[in-house]
C-alpha cells in the first residue's frame, strides 16, 4: 500500500527527483574533500557547496553568500547561534512556542552562565509582539523568536519584531526550522541578524545538512574548532568567513541534494508552494471540525498559519491513533509532544499530547481525504 506521508514538518518526502540525483552524482563523479586540494574534483566538490550558498543568498536576500554557514541541521545552527553570541549576564527573550533547539541551549546557558531568560507567552490564536516589547530591558541582547510553530502552525510577525529588534539595538534570532522554502524571508527587510534553518524540510534537501546565516557585524565563538582547509599555520580559528563556522569536511553530497532542493524551489516559487499548503491546510482545517470528538488545535481557519495541524481524538490516545493510522491504514503522521512542551502547555495537551499532521507541496486533497475517513472509522471502531 502506497504510505500517506503527513509528517513534513518533521522531515519533507518525497523529495524532488533532482535531490537524489544530485546526491548520487555527487558521490559517483566527484566525492573529494571540497576547500582541501587544487585538483579537479576537488575544486568541482567547492563549486556545487558555493552554488548551494548563493541560491541560498538569493532565497533569504543574503548580501553575500559567505555569511551562510552550513550545518548538520537547524538545531546545530541554533546552537552555534545561541552559545556563540549570549554572555554570562546577558538577557533574552524568546517565546513559550520554541522548539526544544531553542529552549535547552538557553536553559542551559542560564544554569551553567548565568543567561537570563523572559518567556512571552503567545495565545492559541494570536501572537503579542507588544509583551516583547514590555519585556526589554537594559541587558537584553538577544531576542529568538521561532518564525512559524511546529507545533501549532502559528506565524510570528518577524517583520515587526526585527524592527523593534532594530530600534532598541537588540540582536534577531529567527528559527526558520517550518518556513525556509515555504514563507518569504528577507534578513535585510526583516532585520534579521542570525537566521538558522534545516535544508531536509521545506528545502527538500536530504537529511544532515542545515544551515546559519549570521550578520557581517556579528562574531560568535565557533562552537567548532578544528581544520578549515585555510590559515592551517594558524594555532587559532580563522576569523574568515565561511570557514570560521564551517570545521571539519561539510556534508558535500547533501549540500549538492539541497542545492537541488533550492534548484525546485527557485523554480516552482514559493508562492505557489505557500497557495497549494494554504489550500490542503484550509481543507484539512474544515472537515477535521466535522469529524465527532476531533478537537484541533492553532490559529483558526481565517488565520494565516503553517501547513501544520495538532488534533486530539476524546477517548483515544494520542500514541495509539497515530500507530492504528500507520499500521492499519499506511498514514505516517507524528504524535506525541514534538519536542515543544511549552507549545503543549499553551493549547492545554500538556499532559496528553497530540496527533500533528503536516503537509508539504506533494500532497493532494486525496491524502487528507483518506485520513479523514481512516478517522471515521476508527472513532466507530475503536473508541465509540
Ligand atoms: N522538529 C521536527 C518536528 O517538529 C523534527 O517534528
Amino acid at each position: 500500500m502506497r504510505i500517506n506521508y503527513l509528517d513534513n514538518a518533521a522531515s519533507s518526502w518525497p523529495k524532488p527527483p533532482e535531490v537524489s540525483q544530485a546526491v548520487a552524482r555527487c558521490i559517483e563523479e566527484y566525492g573529494a574533500n571540497p576547500g582541501r586540494g587544487g585538483h579537479v574534483l576537488s575544486m568541482r566538490a567547492s563549486k556545487t557547496v558555493y552554488q548551494a550558498r548563493v541560491k541560498l543568498a538569493r532565497l533569504f536576500n543574503v548580501k553575500n553568500p559567505n555569511d551562510i554557514f552550513f550545518t548538520t541541521n537547524a538545531t546545530m545552527a541554533l546552537n552555534q547561534a545561541i552559545k556563540g553570541f549570549l554572555k554570562p549576564g546577558d538577557h533574552v527573550i524568546t517565546t513559550s512556542l520554541e522548539h526544544n533547539s531553542v529552549r535547552r541551549p538557553l536553559e542551559f546557558l542560564k544554569k551553567n552562565v548565568g543567561v537570563q531568560i523572559t518567556y512571552i507567552k503567545p495565545e492559541q490564536h494570536t501572537f503579542p509582539q507588544a509583551s516583547i516589547q514590555e519585556a526589554i530591558q537594559e541587558r537584553t541582547k538577544l531576542i529568538v523568536v521561532s518564525h512559524g510553530s511546529n507545533l501549532l502552525g502559528t506565524i510570528a510577525p518577524v517583520a515587526e519584531i526585527g524592527e523593534m529588534a532594530r530600534k532598541h539595538n537588540i540582536a534577531f534570532l529567527v528559527d526558520a526550522a517550518q518556513t525556509a522554502g515555504i514563507l518569504p524571508i528577507d534578513v535585510e527587510k526583516m532585520n534579521i541578524h542570525m537566521l538558522a534553518f534545516p535544508g531536509h524540510k521545506g528545502l527538500y534537501g536530504p537529511q544532515g545538512t542545515g544551515g546559519l546565516y549570521v550578520h557581517p557585524s556579528i562574531d560568535l565563538i565557533p562552537l567548532l574548532h578544528g581544520g578549515t582547509g585555510s590559515h592551517s599555520e594558524d594555532i587559532d580559528q580563522p576569523a574568515t568567513r565561511p570557514d570560521r563556522y564551517e570545521s571539519g569536511t561539510v556534508n558535500t553530497p547533501g549540500i549538492a541534494g539541497l542545492s537541488a532542493g533550492l534548484d525546485f524551489i527557485l523554480e516552482t516559487g514559493l508562492e505557489r508552494i505557500r497557495e497549494k499548503e494554504w489550500m490542503l491546510t484550509k481543507h484539512a482545517l474544515q472537515k477535521l471540525k466535522e469529524i465527532e470528538g476531533i478537537t484541533v488545535y492553532g490559529p483558526g481557519i481565517d488565520t494565516e498559519r503553517l501547513a501544520v495541524i495538532p488534533f486530539t481524538m476524546k477517548g483515544i490516545d494520542a500514541s495509539e491513533l497515530a500507530y492504528i493510522l500507520d499500521r492499519e491504514y499506511s498514514i505516517a503522521v507524528r504524535a506525541g509532544f514534538h519536542c515543544t512542551p511549552l507549545a503543549h502547555e499553551t493549547v492545554g495537551t500538556k499532559e496528553t499530547g497530540a496527533v500533528r499532521i503536516s503537509f508539504g507541496y506533494f500532497n493532494e486533497i486525496e491524502d487528507i481525504n483518506k485520513l479523514l475517513a481512516a478517522l471515521v472509522e476508527i472513532r466507530e471502531a475503536f473508541v465509540i
